[in-house]
């Protein structure tokens, strides 16, 4: 990684992070007036796609979402403030983690409403994987952002490979096919 002092090719979380803001409408909402999941997740994808093409300087896809967490329901008349950051970066990916804030306007009260992390791949326009800068942790909270993004990874890819050998297992047929 090259994140020394004066060094070009790193990137720290602050160049790349957002702050998204939305007043729940109706037309975001389900009978009983709360915001809709997906409508949500959609918000939180673009706030984190925005940080991922912003931190890589290409554009990146979704590759994964996961540990979401729907903490508070929000309601129609409620501000949604959706902060989004680049935790680490890999080889052509990187994790992008988003937190979700629930304001009332009428009293001023603030509540984290949800979270989730999401995995970018940095692509050509062939859909080729190219490599991202290092992000290059400058505060405590960046520096533990940074440390856990690893344990993430590893475990996303372990899971992967699991499914992979679980399907490849399963797959084999016990008895060859009648002819
Ligand atoms: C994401 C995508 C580009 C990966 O392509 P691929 O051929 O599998 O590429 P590779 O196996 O070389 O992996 C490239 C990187 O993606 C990561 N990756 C791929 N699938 C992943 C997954 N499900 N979860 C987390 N990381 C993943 C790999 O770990 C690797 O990261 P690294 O280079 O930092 O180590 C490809 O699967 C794709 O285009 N998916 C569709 C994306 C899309 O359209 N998203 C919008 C939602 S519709």
């Amino acid at each position: 990684m090259t994140c020394a002092q004066g060094s070009s090719s790193g990137k720290p979380p602050s160049e790349s992070a957002v702050e998204m803001v939305h007043l729940v409408l109706p037309n975001h909402a389900n009978q009983l007036g709360n915001l809709l999941g997906g409508q949500l997740m959609q918000w939180m994808d673009i706030a984190a796609a925005l940080v991922a093409m912003r931190h890589a300087g290409k554009v990146c896809v979704t590759a994964a979402v996961d540990s979401i967490s729907f903490l508070e329901p929000i309601r129609v008349g409620h501000i949604v403030h959706i902060l989004a950051s680049v935790n680490r970066a890999f080889r052509t990916s990187l994790e992008v983690g988003v937190k979700v804030f629930r304001e009332d306007p009428i009293n001023g009260t603030r509540t984290h409403a949800a979270s989730a992390y999401l995995t970018f791949v940095a692509i050509d326009q062939y859909g080729k994987p190219l490599p991202v800068p290092p992000v290059c942790p400058q505060t405590a909270e960046e520096h533990r952002r940074y440390r856990e993004a690893e344990l993430r990874r590893q475990q996303r890819l372990a899971q992967r490979e699991l499914l992979r050998q679980l399907r490849h297992e399963t797959a084999k047929p016990d008895v060859p096919p009648a002819e």
